[in-house]
């Protein structure tokens, strides 16, 4: 038969995960094991405690993604890992778990870029289309890629300073939300009765870059004047005013970025995907622009190792491999 098995594993923040792809459009299981109530103890992701957990897991959840695949490491065709960026720390394990397998299996071994799989976890929902913009954000990306063919990415803008997710997180800190912050926000801004206006950064006129620290500045100042006048300020209003901002400023860019390059189609990708205002004003724009908007059901937007298999599939493809010597790169360029 020429059914490929990609098992694929990611570990490059709090997640540990393996997924086993079936010539790189059926996922045949795809484990996650969160490490974000450990986290949530500490207000962030503390780095030594995820390559910690990622040790405690990462075996057990190998074999739970054969298990669940109903396929033994015989019937693997190759192991692809998440090479970068990300945490070093936690990179380091699921490499090294990845060149073990290769080695001690002798399979070939498949490098992803995090963000291509991110990308890519659309194209385990449907074929995609090119030339395609993708809008990634999530809690350390915030990037417009340019898509023109399979496998060949131009980041056409990114953030500045602060991801989407980062700036939620923070400021849901500072309005005493659990961690991480951004489904609250979310829902706060849904909610809110008022909002309290926020400024919008545009930057350049033609930069498709973001910058979204100068808006928690914003925002942590207004809480801070409330406070010194005696005031009370209601934290749905500035969930609103902020979420706005956000939303305003990603939603504009990337409709300018599918016209300017004719895309056929707007990808959106990374964890603040989850977020609904985004998603709704993302479809208003993208049905007036006539251009379909592909996102991934939820459990494929948050970090996975499925997008990764996925992603590894074109490398497959190509049979583009990596040898045992390869490194984790927590800078990795796309
Ligand atoms: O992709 P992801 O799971 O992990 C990273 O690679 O960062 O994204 C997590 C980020 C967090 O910052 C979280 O606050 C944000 O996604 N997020 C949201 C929502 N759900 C999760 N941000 C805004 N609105 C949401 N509904
Ligand atoms: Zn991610």
């Amino acid at each position: 038969t020429n059914i490929t098995y990609i098992m694929a594993i990611e570990t490059s923040c709090d997640e540990t995960a393996v997924a086993i792809i079936e010539n790189g459009r059926i996922i045949r299981s795809n484990v996650v094991s969160s490490q974000i109530d450990t986290h949530r103890l500490y207000g962030g992701v503390v780095p030594e405690i995820a390559s910690r957990k990622h040790v405690e897991s990462i075996t057990w959840i190998i074999q739970q993604a054969l298990d669940e695949a109903g396929i033994t490491t015989d019937d693997l065709s190759a192991i692809a890992v998440t090479q970068g960026p990300g945490l070093v720390g936690s990179l380091l394990v699921g490499v090294m778990a990845a060149k073990t397998l290769a080695l001690a299996l002798d399979l070939p071994l498949i490098g992803v870029h995090h963000i291509a799989g991110h990308i890519y976890a659309n194209q385990l929902e449907q074929e995609l289309l090119y030339p395609s913009i993708a809008l990634v954000v999530s809690g350390g990306h915030t990037e417009l890629v340019r898509l023109t063919e399979p496998g060949s990415f131009e980041i056409i803008g990114q953030t500045r300073d602060d991801a989407a997710g980062e700036a939620y997180d923070k400021v849901g800190r500072a309005l005493h939300l659990p961690y991480p912050g951004g489904p609250h926000i979310d829902r706060l801004a849904h909610e809110a009765e008022h909002e309290v206006t926020m400024p919008r950064a545009w930057l350049e006129p033609d930069s498709y870059d973001f910058s979204f620290s100068g808006l928690k500045s914003a925002v942590l100042n207004t809480l801070n004047q409330a406070q010194m006048k005696g005031e009370t300020i209601d934290p749905a209003a500035i969930a609103k005013g902020f979420q706005e901002s956000v939303i305003d400023v990603l939603v504009t860019k990337a409709a300018r970025a599918v016209q300017e390059f004719g895309a056929s189609q707007l990808l959106l990708a990374g964890g603040v995907a989850a977020n609904r205002g985004l998603r709704t004003r993302l479809a208003e724009v993208c049905s007036q622009l006539g251009v379909p908007l592909i996102v991934p059901p939820l459990s494929l937007c948050t970090d996975n190792a499925a997008m990764i298999g996925a992603a590894a599939q074109l490398k497959w493809d190509k049979q583009e491999f990596v040898s045992l010597d390869f490194k984790a790169d927590p800078m990795l360029p796309l």
